[in-house]
């Protein structure tokens, strides 16, 4: 998989990736990720890449000219399998989400900024909005990571026990049971004795209950069907 990141804050994107998982992803050319400076696809003075609004109103707004240069570079060198613009307004991602772009090859991830970009960014280029859920960030960066990292996770090869992705919290819409390490006392909380019982089919009923009892308790929206 390769993953391009259209950013103003190049440098917001890097430690993400120079760390743990992600990191070793890309040693093991499990995955590629190319970071692409915006101001470096303006043609004008002081590398300006927004402006103010027509209509007026507070805030800048992303112009579609150095956005159309960078994505055209890119689009001319590969395919690419979807463009994402990342943004407050998109669609909130999930583990669903994440599954189905993990399984692509080629993705374009455009950063938002400011009041966000011109309207026709959208019309000529972008086939999926992201938001990464209901609150502000201050621009599209941390919400990118976020969003690689939840599909390179999932890439075969990424995650050392290949079970270990499809037993998260969220593939079977359920929160994660209680897990628990030695000791199997401390400070008086002892583990379940069903977990030191060596009996696995007990062990999975016991964590299938839990699991559902959490959910149940903390996020009931997750049973709601859909
Ligand atoms: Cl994708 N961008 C920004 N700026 N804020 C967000 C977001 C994205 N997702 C949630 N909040």
């Amino acid at each position: 998989m390769r993953i391009d990141i259209i950013t103003v804050v190049p440098d917001l994107l890097k430690s993400p990736f120079e760390a743990s998982i992600l990191k070793r992803s890309i040693e093991k050319k499990l995955v590629e990720i190319h970071i692409h400076n915006l101001r470096d696809y303006t043609t004008l003075s002081y590398k300006q890449i927004d402006d103010y609004q027509y209509g007026g109103g507070a805030g800048m707004v992303m112009m579609v000219e150095p956005i159309d240069k960078c994505i055209s570079k890119l689009k001319g060198e590969r395919d690419y399998d979807e463009v994402i613009y990342l943004t407050p307004d998109g669609e909130v991602l999930n583990q669903a989400m994440a599954n189905t772009l993990s399984l692509k090859g080629n993705l374009i991830l455009l950063c938002g900024h400011y009041k966000g970009v011109d309207q026709r960014v959208r019309e000529l280029f972008i086939t999926r909005e992201i938001s990464i859920g209901d609150y502000v960030l201050s621009g599209g960066e941390l919400a990118a990571a976020v969003l690689c990292d939840s599909i390179i996770r999932l890439i075969p090869g990424v995650l050392g026990n290949e079970t270990s992705a499809l037993t998260d919290a969220f593939q079977d819409d359920l929160l994660s049971p209680p897990i628990y390490t030695r000791p199997s006392t401390y400070k008086g909380l002892e583990v379940p004795k069903i977990l030191l019982s060596g009996h696995q089919r007990k062990v999975d009923e016991w964590r299938d209950e839990k699991a559902l009892e959490r959910t149940k308790e903390l996020r009931p929206d997750l049973l709601k069907e859909d």
